[in-house]
């Protein structure tokens, strides 16, 4: 089943160039994107492309200006409750506990207090962060609060996870550690998830299909399908399998560089 149509999306902005002039920028035009229910699917694309304008309008942050998005066959409304956002750079309340972090939204859809304390608690101990449930963000490393961040948006319980490179700000070992981990949580109760992410190595470990864009304006240029088995693990990321995956999508970017040289930002 379809979770997410877009159709034809165009979004563009007004901005002052050099010379102070006003310019029309185009960031998403003909821009078509299916998203199945349950699917693990990375946006991928060079800086600027408009991924994040497309989060936000998912999010229901943005508009957009002509074409059609569907979420569960109805026409995208705003401040929907049944989608969850990790932004680029994570984003904690600084005056609240980790604990209290994750319940913000769960106060906002009027659980009681035993229940928030309930949720809370669990997604923590999934990110192994339960002792530090009482802390204040500013007491925590920067892996833990983008694992707190990553509880914040489970704990919320969306339909739709929306993840803009949630761990992009990460050393590499714990950014290893948290894509295993993010994908345990995913299998156990399968969310639809779009994940934007730099990493190429990092899309096809996660993902069952990656979209890749073109710049300016932006649009999908090329989905591919990763076939490799589930549950992916440390394993899988070192397989000969997964290097034919990355050799294949290496040179389908290299052409498309070379195709349209705005195209760059991969290799
Ligand atoms: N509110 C805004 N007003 C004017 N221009 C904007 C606004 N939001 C985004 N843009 C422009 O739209 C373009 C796309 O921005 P966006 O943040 O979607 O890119 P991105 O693909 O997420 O890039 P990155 O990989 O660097 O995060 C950029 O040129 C940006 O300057
Ligand atoms: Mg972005």
């Amino acid at each position: 089943m379809v979770k997410v149509q877009a159709r034809q999306v165009e979004r563009h902005f007004f901005v002052r160039n050099s010379l102070g002039k006003k310019e029309r920028l185009g960031v998403l035009s003909g821009f078509d994107l299916d998203i199945y229910e349950g699917e693990f699917l990375s946006l991928v694309g060079p800086s600027g492309c408009g991924k994040t304008t497309f989060l936000n309008i998912l999010a229901g942050l943005d508009d957009y200006d002509s074409g059609e998005i569907l979420v569960d066959h109805k026409r995208l409304e705003k401040h929907s409750f049944d989608r969850g956002m990790v932004f680029q750079g994570y984003a904690l309340f600084p005056w609240r506990t980790v604990r209290k972090n994750l319940e913000a939204g769960l106060e906002i859809r009027g659980l009681s207090p035993a229940e928030r304390r309930r949720i809370s608690r669990r997604y923590l101990e999934l990110v192994g962060l339960l002792a530090f449930e009482n802390h204040y963000p500013h007491q925590l490393s920067g892996g833990m609060r983008q694992r707190v961040a990553i509880a914040r948006v489970l704990a919320y319980e969306p339909g739709l996870l929306l993840m803009d490179e949630p761990f992009a700000a990460l050393d590499a070992q714990t950014r290893e550690v948290l894509q295993i981990e993010l994908l345990k949580i995913w299998e156990a109760d399968k969310k639809t998830i779009l994940f934007i992410t730099h990493s190429i190595d990092e899309a096809i470990l996660l993902s069952d299909r990656v979209a890749f864009m073109s710049s300016a304006p932006g649009r999908i240029q090329d989905i591919i399908t990763i076939d490799l088995p589930r549950p992916r693990t440390e394993e899988i990321r070192n397989s000969a399998e997964f290097a034919g995956i990355r050799r294949r999508v290496s040179s389908l970017l290299r052409n498309d560089f070379l195709k349209n040289m705005s195209f760059g930002g991969y290799l």
